[in-house]
């Protein structure tokens, strides 16, 4: 078993794109990273986020915040939307997020961080797991006693009653700068005393990474995330990669004209996730047609690169995906 997990993601991983990510391999999806306050003060467009569909399953919802008792009230209301996971997220690393003690704030508060594990698992019955960074900052990455800050954190975590540890291989001063570390996300692997499952995260982009990530760090799963975006089909491509039974050769699309179709088709889901707002959908959707590997690397693209990203209804971003496999298509 080589677990492929769809990474939390802000403004992406909404239903839509999740269950298109699901239908090519991935065993586990999250949402993105749901604000414990705004639940608790029933703000619609936060309650949205917990929409989740049984054929997405398993599915993990993210939730995130500063203060214990405001967290295990959000836990309660999103266990009541059924999630098979509820995720606390320790790693944002955005200022308005971890500047207010949130996210990957808590890695400078370690007793709040442990007390908001504590205070969550203990509000529900729905398995914990959380999602955090190596540390702070590259100061902080060893304790006095030179135990990597993360060892000693994942162990406390785990004390603490949650099921799973994700662990993104940056720290917080890094944001999403340099190489991934993973290093320590095998140490903890490795540390005989944990018990639960390691998720391992960053820069995962290919089979070649995946099978070296589960075989040098021994990791239980591989977390996916700027690899996904106009690209749903690359698990069942790492899987394919890694000769996991079943996705040798099938459900990947082979062709541009392949992938495009099923570029169309998140657009359609985009707009229905967007209510029907044909506008709205689209610029949603952009983001992955701007990273998307199927228009990269093709020559004299650059007008139809910047129309595609323009276009504002169905009927011209689809003629515009027409055009492109017409001449660039292989
Ligand atoms: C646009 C974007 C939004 C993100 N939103 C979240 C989030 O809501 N919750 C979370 O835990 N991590 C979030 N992350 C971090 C990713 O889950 C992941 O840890 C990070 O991108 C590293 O993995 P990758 O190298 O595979 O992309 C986000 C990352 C990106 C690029």
């Amino acid at each position: 078993m080589k677990p492929l997990y769809l990474a939390p993601m802000e403004d992406v991983t909404d239903p839509a794109f999740r269950m298109l990510c699901k239908r090519f391999g991935a065993d586990r999806v999250y949402t993105e990273f749901v604000n414990a306050d705004a639940l608790v003060r029933d703000i619609a467009s936060t309650t949205r986020k917990l929409t989740i569909h049984d054929e997405e399953r398993p599915v993990a919802i993210q939730i995130y915040g500063r203060d214990p008792e405001s967290m295990a009230d959000a836990a309660r209301i999103v266990e009541a939307a059924k999630p098979n996971f509820i995720d606390i997220n320790f790693g944002c690393p955005v200022k308005k997020v971890a500047g207010k003690g949130a996210g990957a704030g808590l890695l400078r508060d370690v007793p709040k961080m442990l007390d908001i594990t504590r205070a969550v698992v203990n509000a529900v019955h729905t398995p914990v797991t959380a999602k955090t960074r190596l540390g702070w900052d590259e100061n902080s990455l060893y304790l006095e006693n030179g135990t990597p800050f993360i060892v000693d954190l994942a162990e406390r975590l785990q004390d603490c009653g949650i099921q799973e540890l994700a662990i993104h291989g940056r720290t917080r001063s890094q944001m999403y700068r340099g190489d991934a570390d993973w290093t320590l996300i095998g140490e903890v692997k490795n540390n005989p005393r944990m018990r639960i499952p390691i998720i391992g995260n960053g820069d995962v982009r290919t089979p070649e990474r995946a099978r070296e990530c589960f075989e040098h760090y021994g990791v239980d799963a591989i977390m996916v995330g700027r690899a996904t975006f106009g690209a749903p089909w690359i698990f069942s491509e790492i899987k394919a990669g890694l000769g996991i039974p079943g996705y040798r050769n099938t459900g990947i699309p082979q062709t541009m004209a392949d992938k495009v179709a099923i570029l169309k088709e998140h657009v359609l889901a985009s707009i229905q996730w967007c209510g029907n707002d044909e506008r709205k959908g689209i610029v949603h959707s952009r983001r992955h047609f701007a990273a998307s590997p199927v228009f990269k690397g093709l020559f004299d693209f650059k007008q139809t690169r910047i129309a595609l990203l323009r276009a504002e209804t169905v009927e011209e971003v689809f003629k515009i995906m027409d055009e492109i496999v017409a001449k660039w298509g292989n």
